[in-house]
């Protein structure tokens, strides 16, 4: 077996799916996994009471939650479906080997350092979790930290970060305009004393909704043009109510299922100026879509929320050649439930990934189920990246179209997961999928979702 059919120990966490059925029906995505979890850090660094809307419940907010709690936040359901409410008003220190329970389980936590800093002057941040794509070094992180003044001493079981003179506004440029280390910063910046001017920052829609959430809480951030963010800092900051992006990962996920099981899937809730790069893939590929804008209720009508329809229209697909990376390009997160609908293209498609340098090795799984995908470690099809010409197979080529059979498949991580969720699906066959409990990190009530739109699938 390869290391990606290989079976964990563990025979409860396994969902047996009858593939070759269309997935046909409506869900709904909420807010966005990777600004919600950001958005409630964020709520630390308040005086006032937050109100986050429409959270989803998956893994990594309960993370985010426990630590908060660990840190004397309460963090309570509000009136509202989804709708979280934090109180900071009690920031205290927590023990370490309380923190410690949640080593290993998010990236989040490294985000928990300016604003524990500022509300206490120390921080201990344990070993980061997430998924396993890439070494995803936070060297990026620690140089803004001791840019900003902080004192950073690594232990083998975490980090522990003091700020003796506090933290003030500095001039920062990344190497990479890494997401993470974007919001570290702006987390930072914007109760630091002075201006912070960070260059090669990430855009990514869900940093902007971040910034448009510290602004409610009354920072002063500027978004200049060619990836220059500049932050004002505050002495103090207020509560905030904010109604975050919706998620667009999840909502891919799903425009990929439908047209790798040549059904039809109604996303409400997604919005399509956050997707217009997967969208015009989806469409060089050879699928439909339909987008209902927001309408509000009016004249006795009732409104409706909007989303995005995506379907196959009948017909053969078409191969593609994508690059994945920073926005506006396609996200590397849309890569993985593409690929599996790029199979049952006609003709060789070319992926190359250029924002983790391990995230084809999922792949393989796909190869089991009798898909042509060969990985190669020259950039391909597109323009050189920074691992080009090293040991990283971050390139593919993608033969179909190819007809998917089913297996045992254990899940490596989380977008890879659903796409061979997604595989599960379109295969001819009866396959198990171990280690399905991790793809609630960031889908969420994914196996409701799946009987919403008729998917054959059981828990053993
Ligand atoms: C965020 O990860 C997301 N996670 C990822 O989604 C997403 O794939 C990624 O951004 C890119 O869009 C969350 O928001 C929680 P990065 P992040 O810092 O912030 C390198 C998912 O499944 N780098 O933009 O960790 C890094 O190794 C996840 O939802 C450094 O070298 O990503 C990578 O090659 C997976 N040093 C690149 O930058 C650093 O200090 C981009 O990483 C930081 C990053």
């Amino acid at each position: 077996m390869s290391e990606t059919t290989r079976r964990p120990t563990s025979e409860t966490d396994v969902l047996v799916v009858r593939g070759g059925t269309p997935l046909q029906g409506t869900i709904r995505v909420r807010g966005a996994k990777n600004l919600v979890s950001k958005a409630m850090v964020a709520s630390l660094l308040g005086d006032g009471v937050s109100r986050l809307y429409d959270v989803p419940e998956i893994r990594d907010v309960e993370v985010v939650r426990g630590l908060l709690e660990l840190h004397g936040v309460r963090v309570s359901d509000g009136a509202e479906p989804g709708e979280l409410v934090l109180d900071p008003a009690n920031v205290e220190s927590a023990h370490v080997d309380e923190i410690n329970v949640h080593a290993g389980s998010s990236r989040i936590p490294i985000l928990f350092c300016g604003p524990l800093l500022h509300r206490l002057g120390h921080a201990f941040i344990p070993d980061l979790g997430g998924c396993h794509i890439g070494p995803r070094p936070i060297d990026f992180h620690m140089h803004a930290l001791r840019q900003f003044g902080a004192v950073v001493d690594k232990t083998p079981g975490g980090l522990h970060l003091t700020a003796p003179d506090g933290l003030r506004g500095t001039k920062l440029e990344l190497p990479y305009p890494s997401v993470g280390a974007t919001e570290q910063v702006l987390l930072t910046a914007v109760r630091a004393e002075g201006v912070t001017e960070l260059r090669n920052a990430a855009v990514e829609p869900e940093i902007i909704d971040l910034i448009c959430v510290l602004q409610k809480m009354g920072a002063i951030i500027n978004v200049h043009t060619s990836r220059v963010i500049e932050i004002e800092g505050v002495p103090r900051l207020a509560g905030y109510a904010h109604r975050p992006i919706p998620d667009r990962i999840e909502a891919a996920s799903w425009g990929a299922a439908a047209l790798a099981t040549g059904g039809q899937v109604e996303v409400v809730g997604a919005r399509q100026a956050d997707m217009t790069t997967f969208l015009n893939v989806f469409r060089s590929v050879g699928g439909a879509f339909e987008i209902t804008d927001v309408a509000p209720p009016r004249d006795g009508h009732p409104g409706h929320e909007g989303g995005i329809r995506f379907w196959h229209p009948g017909g053969e697909l078409r191969a593609v050649a994508l690059e994945t990376g920073v926005h506006p390009g396609f996200m590397t997160d849309w890569q993985q439930p593409l690929v599996v609908a790029l199979t049952q293209a006609r003709g060789l498609s070319i992926v190359h990934e250029t924002v983790y340098e391990q995230r084809l090795g999922y792949t393989s799984a796909l190869n089991t189920m009798g898909a042509t995908i060969q990985t190669y470690r020259n950039c391909l099809g597109g323009t050189p990246c920074r691992f080009g010409r090293r040991n990283f197979h971050h390139s593919a080529v993608i033969a179909g179209p190819s007809k998917l059979y089913a297996t045992d498949l254990v899940i490596p991580d989380l977008r890879a997961g659903f796409s061979h969720l997604i595989a599960a699906l379109a295969a001819e066959g009866t396959s198990r999928v171990y280690g399905v409990d991790l793809i609630n990190r960031g889908y969420e009530d994914f196996e409701a979702k799946l009987a919403a739109l008729g998917a054959a699938t059981e828990r053993p």
